[in-house]
């Protein structure tokens, strides 16, 4: 049975996690773009995909395991994607550190580990504590790309980022269709062969709402 790739030596994205405060990302990718995020990328399926899709878009994918993380660079680094990084890193610790607020143009956020020990759910990342950090971290506008396979636990966490004040253009605790356009993950290419529901939605921050800035980026890594 194959678990995985195997671990490549150089860590991924490691002169981002020693940061104390948010690079310049327009430095760190050699040019201006929307700034995007992705909690918990895994296998990086999405991540490749959309960055490919969208080479626009300044994606950064912070996953905690390393073999995942730098494999998914060496993909990046391979195939030329020069708009996407990769940290090797807990996203609780890096998030708050990386990003200046209201500067994100989406995060996402897909099939989050449900923890499902009582003893392991404080490791669920979508805190009341951590969505609100990363509503203020979206620009006016934002998206919050959320998908699960598990019914309730998306619902909770739709009533989790609607109390911390996006909206839910479908409506309060709506799940979004699927899109057709849209990459698939690598954990939700595995749910749509074997006809698993996918609970999907797509929140966003209104465009009127102002955060004001602090401090903005100031460090940029070689
Ligand atoms: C079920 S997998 C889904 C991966 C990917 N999003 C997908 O859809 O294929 C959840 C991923 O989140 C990562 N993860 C969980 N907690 C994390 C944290 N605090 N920081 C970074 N990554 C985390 C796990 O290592 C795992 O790769």
């Amino acid at each position: 049975m194959t678990r995985g790739p195997l671990l490549r030596p150089e860590p991924a994205g490691r002169a981002f996690t020693e940061l104390l405060t948010p690079p310049d990302w327009a430095a760190v990718f050699g040019r201006a773009g929307p700034l995007e995020l992705e909690l918990g990328s895994g296998a990086g399926g999405f991540a490749l995909a959309y960055a490919a899709l969208h080479p626009e878009v300044n994606y950064v994918a912070i996953e905690w395991r390393k073999k995942y993380a730098r494999e998914v660079e060496h993909q990046a680094r391979t195939r030329g994607r020069s708009n996407l990084r990769v940290v090797e890193a807990d996203a609780r610790a890096v998030v708050p550190r990386l990003f200046a607020p209201a500067s994100l143009a989406a995060i996402h956020f897909q099939f989050p580990d449900p923890w499902w020990k009582r003893s392991h759910q404080k490791r669920q990342l979508l805190s009341l504590e951590f969505a609100t950090l990363l509503f203020t971290l979206l620009a006016p506008g934002g998206l919050f790309d959320l998908r699960t396979d598990v019914e309730d636990r998306g619902r909770a966490m739709l009533d989790t980022l609607e109390a911390v004040g996006l909206t839910n253009p479908l409506g309060r605790g709506a799940f979004h269709p699927s899109d057709p356009e849209e990459p698939v993950s690598s954990r939700e290419r595995r749910y749509l062969a074997s006809g698993e529901p996918v609970y999907r939605a797509r929140l966003r921050k209104s465009p009127l709402v102002h955060t004001p800035a602090a401090g903005g980026p100031s460090v940029s890594p070689a």
